[in-house]
């Protein structure tokens, strides 16, 4: 699955931030833990799971019989439109489907009970035959086990016997969920109208999204990644509509003037939760093919299609797909893959084998609508998930505690293809970054997780859940960044290859891919012990700072933690790079927690030493303050001197020791003056994103003035640069000086510049008096949007309201749902809260996003506070997403008292973790602010005093 790129999450983040106001948004948010306890589904999960070890199992199914093979028949019915509407209120929508499935399976041990799972469906009568001998096997009883373990038990009369193989025939009938998870319809709205009084056009699609534990809501099968079979499957679905599945189609005929019957090919052997389907009335580009060998297609609304929103998809594909085979040495499995951008669905995008979903706004591109940088977005997504069709699908991790093994290489394989298939962009170096810190963020916490935990941690459907979280993707990838650097490029790609081909159509562990890895590094005659060092990474939480002192070589690690009070020994095994004046190429290793002393790290006449080059050791370094110095110093003087990665990397260390209290917070203040004269997208970014914190923890006080003050002053010059293209309504060619452009706006608008605010201004009002016709650049239009309806009232966000519910075009729509939540006027985000209670208005999967954009504005937090626990049932889809962005100021004992409270009285479902970590986080948050707030004021006054 995948979440959202680490560029639009971080820039969202930083947008935020340096305005008090929001750009964080549709497009840009993210459902950040997709876990979903569903209300329909509240069983609690037993907080100790019995512990029985013999039969009934207790949460994985025995290894007694193993599935080869399914046929699958499904006939999904509803209806694509509403023709009789009994009212407008209860359309006559069936929701429901029915299915059978013939199941092999290969018995290795003798039994006389089948236990597999299914959840929520309806069962008939089984049949067991003995497919040497056709005989029927005679069925005694069938139980179906509730939440979490959701088995299906199967007595028999006799015991299946070792060595046979057997089929298993159920059928069954379930309902099709209106919440885009399991076997879900979407609406949304087309074409002409159908029938009399059907104004929108409003059309419904059936499609599925099982990852992890939901297959067994569609059809009963042995639910885990490592039971893989082959898929025969047959859809029988509305004449009016087309139905697509993992492998291509066979035949489709109709069966009468309602029902046609569509066959697939069988799919490649894989794994449950890969299965997917979808039946709908949309259209597809013309095949694009990277060989003779594999068509790929792109499904969207018939409208989106014949505008050609669904091109650069295809396109983008063609080239990621041949990048992969060549790289990974091994072709994409299939002859066909498509890809359908759906109304709605519980992730951004989801892999399955042959046919990839995706949220419509993450893969369709409009030419003249979309801002051009939305084209790294669907390059990103894309690559990440045909990443997958390797990584993931050709080989799955045996059980989901190593997921990180499919999200991991996902992440860190698609900045490759990216960068590969599209040069121009230039943003290989900040993507890496922004993932890396990502994972700094969480994994800095007490409360975090091993990347990859002991298998008894991750039992129930809701652990799985939160496996799928920014650890799993982002340490993941970093972790595989730093044992490429350890082993070299060459010889970890030769591993990776040999990893891929040894387990294809089969699964793995962590310490199969170590196995690989270090085959390659004993053939490539290197020394590294692969597993000793990685499980030092991957087996327990965190990640170390090391501290080098320059005056008298000593260097230590130590755990990073943002609360210092938590107690840890822990240690790692890592090589240190260091640079000064001329780079030292062979890395130091560091193997304890002991101090030790090395003559490289004494600094020679005074010159200044920087540790961790190019960023790709996963830990954060700390000095002895001369060097500190001389390193701000330089990149006050001569900042070129200094890799571009590390002039970032020195500001985020510097903000987050000091948040950690390992470094006076005035260090990290001064590692912002350098900006002043700075024009690269990383440092600007990266100070901007650390300034969030300041910002989330002042913006309510009296720092606040001469904080904007001084970042107005600091960003003057940034914005002069880019004056000629801004004035004009014009940006410069290049994707990164794109980003900073519009970083520059950010940053001034929000902080009030006012040559900035009079653009925003001017060039909105603009827009509104041509009434919508005199269009603002793509771009542009997130910026001007939100700062307009930042320094406007009620007109400006009556008009962008306006556009908002009237436009059709995603992408534009996006652009002012997240506009609108900029407003300083509190009724009118009172107005749009309310909103989002109203599906006509806010359509259901945009309501997290939208409070939570709301909550991210200065003006709004308390309101969508206030909001969600009000309506804590209707938000429970979001609830992960929403505790996160309503807590993020909290700082304050009395706002620790009234989350605490909250986790005591309410349900928190799926948002227990979230609860807990921002209880945690509250209590860092009102420590470091009494400490901090005086020094942090004088800094400011004191920069902007002259
Ligand atoms: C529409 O149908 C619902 C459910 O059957 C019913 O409660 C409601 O009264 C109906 N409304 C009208 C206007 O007939
Ligand atoms: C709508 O529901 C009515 C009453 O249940 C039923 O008779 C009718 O066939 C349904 N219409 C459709 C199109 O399903
Ligand atoms: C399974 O369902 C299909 C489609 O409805 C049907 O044609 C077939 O007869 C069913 N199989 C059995 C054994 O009932
Ligand atoms: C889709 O296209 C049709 C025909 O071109 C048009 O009438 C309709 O308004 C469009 N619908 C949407 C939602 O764009
Ligand atoms: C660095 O070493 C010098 C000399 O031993 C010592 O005086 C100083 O306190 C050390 N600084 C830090 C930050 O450890
Ligand atoms: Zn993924």
């Amino acid at each position: 699955m995948s979440k959202a790129t680490a560029a639009s999450k971080a820039l969202a983040a930083a947008f935020v931030v340096l305005t008090g106001s929001v750009i964080a948004g549709i497009i840009t948010m993210v459902i950040f833990y997709k876990t979903e306890i569903s209300p329909m589904n509240p069983t609690p999960r037993p907080t100790t799971p019995p512990t029985t070890t013999s039969l009934p199992p207790v949460f994985r199914l025995p290894r007694d019989l193993i599935p080869q093979s399914y046929e699958i028949f499904l006939q999904p019915d509803f209806y694509t439109k509403i023709i009789e509407v009994v009212n407008v209120t209860s359309p006559n929508q069936t929701m429901l489907f029915t299915g059978n499935s013939t199941v092999s399976f290969h018995c290795v041990q003798g039994t006389r009970a089948i236990y597999l799972h299914s959840d929520g469906l309806a069962i008939s009568e089984p049949v067991v035959v003995n497919k040497n001998n056709s005989k029927k096997v005679a069925v005694s009883s069938t139980k179906n086990h509730e939440y979490p373990s959701n088995f299906l038990e199967i007595q028999l009369d006799e015991a299946l016997e070792q060595g046979v193989t057997y089929s298993l025939f159920l059928a069954f009938e379930g309902h099709i969920r209106q919440s885009p998870y399991a076997m879900f319809a979407s609406k949304y709205a087309e074409g002409a109208p159908a029938y009399e009084g059907d104004q929108d056009g409003e059309r419904f699609l059936v499609a599925t999204i099982l990852e992890p534990t939901y297959a067994r809501k569609v059809f009963p099968c042995f639910d885990e990644p490592d039971l893989k079979a082959v898929f025969h499957v047959t859809i029988v679905h509305r004449s009016e509509t087309q139905a697509l599945g993992n492998a291509e189609v066979k035949e489709s005929n109709g069966i009468d003037d309602d029902w046609k019957v569509t066959y697939f090919h069988p799919t490649p052997k894989m794994s449950t939760y890969l299965f997917a389907f979808v039946v709908s009335e949309f259209t597809s580009t013309e095949p694009s093919a990277p060989s003779d060998r594999v068509g790929i297609e792109t499904y969207a609304r018939p409208n989106a299609t014949r505008a050609g929103h669904a091109q650069y998809a295809t396109d983008v594909a063609a080239k990621i797909l041949q990048f992969y085979e060549s790289h990974f040495e091994i072709n994409y499995q299939q002859q066909k893959l498509t890809q359908i951008a759906l109304p709605d669905l519980r992730a951004e995008a989801m892999e399955n084998w042959g046919l990839v979903t995706y949220k419509e706004g993450r893969l369709l591109y409009e030419e003249g609508a979309s801002s051009p940088l939305h084209k790294e977005d669907i390059a990103s997504i894309i690559a990440h998930e045909l990443a997958h069709q390797w990584f993931g699908n050709l080989v799955t991790m045996k059980w989901w505690n190593d997921i990180w093994l499919n999200e991991g290489f996902a992440t860190y394989f698609s900045i490759f293809a990216v960068d590969q298939v599209e040069p121009s962009f230039q943003l290989k170096e900040w993507h890496i970054m922004s993932n890396l810190h990502r994972a700094f963020e969480d994994d800095a916490l007490a409360s975090s997780h091993p990347l990859s935990p002991p298998l008894e941690d991750v039992q129930w459907p809701a652990e799985i859940e939160g496996m799928f979280d920014s650890i799993t993707y982002f340490k993941g990838a970093a972790v595989l960044r730093m044992l490429a650097d350890i082993v070299s490029e060459g010889t970890f790609t030769k591993g990776i290859k040999m990893y891929l081909s040894d387990f294809k159509y089969g699964s793995a562990d962590q310490d199969d891919l170590w196995g690989h890895i270090q085959k390659a590094v004993d053939q490539d005659g290197g020394r590294t012990d692969v597993a000793k060092v990685m499980n030092t990474w991957t087996k327990q939480i965190g990640y170390p700072v090391i501290t080098i002192n320059t005056t008298n070589g000593e260097i230590y690690q130590k755990h990073f933690l943002f609360n210092d009070t938590y107690e840890s020994n822990l240690w790692w095994e890592l090589p240190i790079r260091v640079m000064s004046n001329a780079p030292k190429s062979s890395p130091i290793w560091l193997r304890s927690n002991n101090k030790v002393q090395k003559d490289e790290f004494i600094s020679k006449k005074g010159e200044w030493i920087l540790a961790n080059v190019n960023c790709t050791g996963y830990f954060r370094v700390n000095y002895n303050s001369e060097n500190w110095e001389r390193l701000l110093t330089q990149l006050e003087t001569d900042p070129d001197k200094i890799p571009l990665m590390n002039r970032g990397q020195l500001v985020d260390d510097a903000f987050n020791l000091a948040r950690a209290e390992l470094v006076d917070v005035t260090l990290a203040l001064n590692s912002t003056r350098f900006l002043r004269d700075e024009r690269d997208f990383l440092p600007w970014k990266l100070a901007a994103k650390n300034l969030e914190y300041f910002v989330l923890m002042f913006d309510r006080s009296e720092v606040n003035g001469p904080m904007q003050a001084y970042l107005r002053q600091q960003v003057k010059g940034l914005y002069d640069f880019f004056r000629n293209y801004t004035d004009s309504s014009t940006v410069p060619e290049n994707h990164s000086l794109q980003h900073t452009q519009i970083l520059a706006i950010e940053v001034a608008c929000s902080n009030g510049l006012p040559e900035c605010v009079e653009m925003a201004t001017g060039m909105f009002a603009n827009w509104m008096a041509s009434n919508g016709t005199n269009h603002i650049p793509p771009i542009l239009r997130s910026v001007i949007y939100c700062q307009a309806l930042a320094a406007g009232g009620r007109e400006e966000w009556d008009f962008a309201w306006d556009k908002f519910q009237s436009s059709t075009d995603t992408a534009e729509r996006d652009q002012l749902g997240q506009a609108l939540a900029c407003t300083k006027k509190i009724w009118l985000l009172n107005r749009y809260l309310e909103y989002t209670l109203d599906p006509e208005k806010i359509r259901r999967m945009d309501v997290g996003p939208t409070i939570s954009s709301i909550a991210r504005n200065v003006a709004g937090q308390a309101l969508a506070w206030n909001f969600i626990r009000a309506h804590w049932t209707y938000v429970q889809w979001d609830s992960v997403m929403l505790v996160d962005a309503v807590t993020r100021r909290f700082s304050t004992p009395f706002e620790l008292t009234e989350l605490e409270r909250f986790g005591e009285d309410y349900h928190l479902g799926a948002a227990t973790m979230a609860v807990v970590q921002a209880v945690e986080q509250t209590r860092v948050n009102i420590q470091w602010v009494s400490e901090n707030k005086d020094g942090v004021l004088q800094w400011f006054e004191s920069e902007t005093a002259s």
